[in-house]
């Protein structure tokens, strides 16, 4: 018996440690001044989830385009839960917005019109849900358009707030 319960002792603290660095890396690349363009996210580490395509206006106000969304690995696991659990801190989102074209019944995605990102950092951003918002013009990292955060982006996400203000949800 007593032998079984080192074993245990010693399995269960590699597993601890190991899930603490992740969480301090996965932190330490999200909590900058600003919201930074996630470098090259669609090889680094993110996950695909999720793809819409806004062809014409609608009544939701979304930009038209190929909507392509991102989450980091940090916010994957929530993502996958489902149910109202806030998002953990050091979450990243990211809704790549393309150009398309239509051709012979075919859509072709095209060239990047904004990247839009949402950082969870629940005391940072506690005025927006927690989330920090910013967009870039042409996904060019130079170009950002967010300076009142709460109007241009936090209002049109507030019918989210049972699913902490994020619209995508996982599918298998
Ligand atoms: C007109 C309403 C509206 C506005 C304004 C808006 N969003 Fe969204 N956002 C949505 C909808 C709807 C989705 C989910 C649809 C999609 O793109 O797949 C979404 C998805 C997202 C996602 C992916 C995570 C999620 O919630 O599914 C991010 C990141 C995001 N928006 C960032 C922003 C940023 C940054 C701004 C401000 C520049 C902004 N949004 C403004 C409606 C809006």
């Amino acid at each position: 018996m007593q032998y079984l319960n080192l074993r245990n002792t010693c399995l269960f603290i590699p597993a601890a440690l190991a899930a603490a660095l992740i969480a301090s890396g996965a932190l330490s690349a999200s909590t900058d001044d600003g919201i930074n363009l996630p470098a090259n996210f669609q090889h680094n580490g993110y996950l695909a989830n999720s793809m819409l395509v806004t062809k014409d206006p609608n009544k939701t106000g979304l930009k038209t385009g190929v909507h392509l969304i991102y989450v980091n690995p940090a916010g994957f696991g929530r993502l996958k839960l489902g149910g109202s659990e806030p998002y953990p801190d050091g979450t990243i989102f990211v809704d790549d917005v393309r150009e398309f074209s239509v051709d012979d019944g075919a859509y072709q995605q095209g060239g990047h019109k904004f990247i839009t990102v949402m950082v969870k950092d629940s005391k940072k951003y506690a005025s927006t849900g927690g989330w920090g918002f910013q967009a870039w013009l042409g996904g060019d990292p130079a170009k950002p358009i967010v300076n009142d955060a709460a109007k241009q982006c936090f209002a049109c996400h507030t019918p989210k707030s049972a699913n902490d203000y994020v619209f995508s949800t996982y599918l298998q």
